[in-house]
């Protein structure tokens, strides 16, 4: 150790710095551009961490913009805010120390200035005491090159608030202003204004240098008690970028106490104190990612299942499934947007045992993409069939030919009677299981009169299916029926998908799905087991009335059994989630069952307006954001997560 009087400190310090290989460690409260010029070496590649007080407005006023700017130009050098910083150490690499009185200012090494005195320290030891030392106070302090976003300036009530950002950030991107030491407030920037401030500095500046000079008034402007901290920094932004300031709107979404997580309450409140100006914002960082694992309630989601990334973040959302097992889920967006995608990417993240998903694939889009072991997977196959399960089917059927059978003649009578005695709306009574659609109207041929017109007419009919939908879907009930019992009963997988890609006739798409639905129902009945049952294109399966050619009553087997899902599954655990691309055409009651929403975009008037209605006044801007996101952009409110969030899925 060796005692350095007031005219050796700065040449010392200079020699020293010179030599630095990897890393300079400096706290000091005050620090001139003028000496950090002087001192600091070419070498570019050079650690550096600087510490500065930053407690009164003075003190930013004494450590001038330059200091900023010159460390900028140092790619690994970071500057930190402290508010209580007094000491004055200089510590390069492993090896060399100066502690002492002396800041880095023309007072404090340059002649005529302050009395100083410091000490030279070359014992690796000490030298690690203080290493360690400087971690503790920079971990106290604050990093303003990445952490601190802005601070707050004004807040009209406890859900919204206006914030001066301190580097370009985008809209929608999710912040965190601390209340106290346990719990912070969850925001989302929802938009940002930008104001020219060059009308100010073309009269040199007059404005801003009177706001400088007058720190009562900047007092007023950050009315809190240590305020002139965050001020502080506002003023080296103001000295940075003197032309445009970014205001940021900021939604505040929740009230946080992450420590509440551990003693199982609740982490969740409604803010109800508006944040204090002058309150520093910051990013949402991957630590807190956790908070994101708890369910609308506030409490840990005892099925959380990842999906994707908060948007431009890395860090990991997640749903609750349990929330959709019972409470169910839509997943809207125009074509191409992401839906499907969405529901790939739940499916990857299961690793629950305990859960079993029906996928009703009506493009054979599912098996192929998912990237997961498939051994979980049953993928039942349908060919190409016709699948009438009313006497009213068939009557369609026969319509859609020119043929119309009135109940009228005796002969029409049996015919009618005979389909009606074969074809029922459930697997277990449905004659399909052992005679083929051709074998039943065989049957009805025969029981025509033998030179009678009905008699030409039927046979007529069931050349025209062989042209149409070809010879195989005529013969292929009993072999389908078979597949959905296998399935059914192959309890072992716990992801059935049922491809409907080969049915071309729609009808029979909706009658096969809704029968197969109604066993999944009994059997929940049955079963302790979480399940799942995921509709495409569900504005077939579940329209609204008046909604194109498909009915919406009674002759429509799925929406029977989608409605009897969304309303009482929950009570044996069966969630539905319903995906369209086509909102407004989805029947509006099973929509209102279905208690968490995925947003994709949506261009459409009528279908923006059916979602319109899971957009409070404060998601306004996300809901005039909806024409405009990318594909695998999603908003998800609701039940199955904490707060609506804006998330980013990976596509592929
Ligand atoms: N396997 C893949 N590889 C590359 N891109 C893909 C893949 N799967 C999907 N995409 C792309 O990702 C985007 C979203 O696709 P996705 O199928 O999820 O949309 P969707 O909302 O389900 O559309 P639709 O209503 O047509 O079913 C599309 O732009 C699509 O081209
Ligand atoms: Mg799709």
């Amino acid at each position: 150790m060796r005692i350095l009087t007031k005219d050796e400190i700065f040449s010392t310090l200079k020699r020293l710095i010179s030599s630095a290989e990897k890393e300079i460690l400096i706290t000091s409260p005050w620090i001139k551009s003028e000496i950090l010029r002087q001192i600091l070496p070419q070498n570019k590649n050079l650690k550096i961490n600087v510490i500065i007080r930053a407690s009164k407005l003075e003190d930013l006023l004494i450590t001038d913009p330059d200091v900023f700017d010159i460390l900028d130009k140092y790619p690994k050098a970071n500057i930190y805010l402290n508010p209580d910083l007094h000491a004055k150490i200089v510590i390069i690499d492993e090896n060399k120390a100066i502690v002492g009185s002396a800041n880095l200012t023309k007072a404090g090494l340059l002649e005529d200035g302050n009395i100083e005195t410091s000490v030279l320290i070359e014992n690796k030891k000490e030298i690690k005491k203080l290493k360690h030392y400087f971690k503790e106070i920079k971990e106290k302090s604050l990093d303003i090159k990445n952490k601190i976003f802005g601070f707050i300036i004004n807040s009209t009530n406890s859900r919204e608030a206006e914030a001066v950002l301190l580097k370009k950030i985008p809209e929608q991107t999710y912040i965190k202003i601390p209340i106290d030491e346990n719990a912070f407030y969850l925001g989302r920037i929802s938009s940002i204004k930008n104001l020219n401030l060059g009308i100010f500095s073309s009269y040199e500046n007059t404005v801003f240098k009177n706001l400088l000079t007058k720190v009562d008034q900047i007092n007023q402007i950050f009315q809190s008690k240590n305020s002139l901290w965050e001020s502080s920094a506002f003023l080296s932004y103001l000295f940075e970028n003197r032309e445009n300031i970014y205001i940021a709107s900021i939604e505040i979404l929740a009230e946080f106490n992450p420590k509440k997580v551990k003693e199982k309450e609740s982490i969740l409140k409604t803010p109800l104190e508006p944040p204090k100006s002058g309150t520093v914002i910051t990013g949402f960082e991957e630590d807190i990612k956790n908070i994101l694992k708890i369910n609308h309630a506030g409490y840990e989601m005892s099925m959380p299942v990842e999906f994707g990334n908060l948007f431009n973040t890395n860090i990991p959302v997640f749903l609750d499934l349990e929330k959709i097992t019972t409470m169910h889920m839509a997943v809207l967006g125009t074509t191409g947007s992401g839906k499907t995608t969405l529901i790939r990417r739940i499916l990857e993240h299961l690793n629950f045992k305990n859960i079993k998903t029906y996928i009703f694939d009506i493009y054979g889009e599912y098996f192929a993409n998912l990237q997961m072991n498939k051994e979980i997977i049953d993928h039942v196959v349908f060919d190409d069939v016709l699948f009438p399960i009313t006497v009213e089917d068939l009557k369609e059927l026969l319509k859609e030919e020119g043929i119309n059978i009135q109940e009228k003649s005796s002969e029409e009578k049996r015919v009618l009677a005979l389909f009606r005695s074969y074809l029922k709306p459930d697997i277990n009574i449905l004659a399909f299981k052992e005679k083929n659609l051709e074998d039943i109207i065989l049957e009805a041929i025969d029981l025509t009169d033998v030179s009678g017109i009905l008699k030409k007419e039927l046979i007529e009919f069931l050349e025209i299916l062989k042209r149409d939908f070809g010879e195989d879907s005529l013969n292929n009930q009993s072999k389908t029926i078979k597949k959905i019992h296998n399935s059914l009963s192959s309890s072992h997988k716990n992801i059935v998908i049922f491809n409907l890609s080969k049915i071309t006739d729609l009808k029979s798409r909706i009658n096969l799905s809704g029968i197969i639905m109604k066993e999944i129902f009994k059997t929940a009945r049955e079963t302790d087991l979480a399940q799942m049952v995921i509709l495409e294109e569900a504005q077939n399966f579940a329209p609204e009335k008046g909604y194109g050619e498909i009915p919406s009553g009674v002759e429509n087997i799925s929406y029977l059994m989608a409605r009897k899902i969304a309303t009482e599954g929950r009570k044996f655990n069966l969630g539905l989630i319903a995906i369209t691309q086509r909102p407004a055409s989805i029947s509006k009651f099973i929509l209102s069952q279905l208690n968490t929403q995925a947003i994709f975009k949506l261009i459409n008037k009528n279908d923006l307006e059916a979602v319109s209605v899971f957009f409070e006044f404060s998601k306004q801007d996300v809901y005039n954001l909806l024409p405009f996101l990318k594909p695998g952009t999603v908003f998800i409110t609701g039940l199955a997560v904490p707060f609506g969030i804006l998330a980013e899925i990976k596509l592929g």
